[in-house]
């Protein structure tokens, strides 16, 4: 079989990570992961110049996927929760293509990483309504039916006690307030729940950074009713589905 090898970048709050990626081999890296930091301030002129950086690295020459951590609509950033406000409004798939000079898809950063799980790890073949929950910085949700993406679903947003639930729910609350796993755990159960309660999914995977230490706190969840599974794809979720989002333009 000929390798298809596709081009992702995920741009996050501390490091933005890019890698080639062989999309007809169960989305395995064909190089390994090259990480810049994030600039700072991140805005999109700034991030751009990474952008630039990444893509000399590895002299790659092809269409480009970039996840990014907002509401990404035709290529145009809607959001910027956990970003440089400049982001918004910036038709960012315009920008990257015309330094970049290559074609550019630009998709929300847990939609890309739902997608990879969809498609090569831990909700592949998953019919129904299935969920990707990344737990970040902030909280990432990709919205699957019957294997379709319903994108920008934006769970970490929920509103909790007059906040977005990421705000108490998400990684960085348990560091930032120094909570146990058990009583994190608890929160993600209550998150879980709420969503469980709007949605009914069929499975919910979660992913992000807190699901390289999942052993220590997915047992203790608590009262939660869809089935729960583990990331598959770690740190590089959102590299491998933004890759293969740049594949189909
Ligand atoms: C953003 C989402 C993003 C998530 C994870 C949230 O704050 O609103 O767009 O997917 O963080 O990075």
């Amino acid at each position: 079989m000929t390798s298809r090898i596709g081009f992702g970048i995920d741009i996050g709050g501390s490091g933005i990570k890019a890698a080639p990626v062989n999309l007809s081999e169960s989305g395995q890296l064909a190089a390994e992961r090259f990480r810049i930091p994030t600039p700072y301030p991140a805005n999109p002129e700034s991030v751009a110049g990474v952008l630039v950086d990444l893509v000399r690295h590895f002299e790659w020459e092809g269409p480009v996927g970039i996840a990014l951590p907002s509401v990404v609509r035709s290529g145009i950033v809607h959001s910027a929760a956990n970003i440089d406000e400049s982001w918004i409004d910036v038709d960012a798939e315009t920008l990257f293509s015309s330094l970049l000079k290559h074609d550019v898809v630009v998709m929300n950063d847990a939609d890309a990483a739902g997608v990879a799980e969809m498609s090569f790890g831990a909700g592949a073949g998953c019919r129904g309504v299935a969920i990707t929950l990344t737990f970040g910085t902030g909280i990432g949700s990709a919205l699957f039916v019957d294997g379709y993406l319903v994108p920008n679903s934006e769970l970490g947003h929920l509103e909790f006690r007059g906040e977005s639930f990421e705000r108490w729910a998400a990684a960085s609350a348990r560091k930032r307030e120094g909570l146990t796993w058990r009583k994190w755990a608890r929160r993600v159960s209550r998150y879980l729940q709420t969503v469980d309660a709007l949605f009914s999914p069929d499975l919910v995977i979660v992913g992000g950074g807190a699901s390289k230490s999942a052993e220590r706190w997915v047992p203790l969840l608590d009262e939660v009713r869809p089935e729960i599974v583990v990331a598959e794809f770690a740190n590089t979720a959102g590299i491998v589905g933004a890759a293969m989002a740049s594949v189909r333009t």
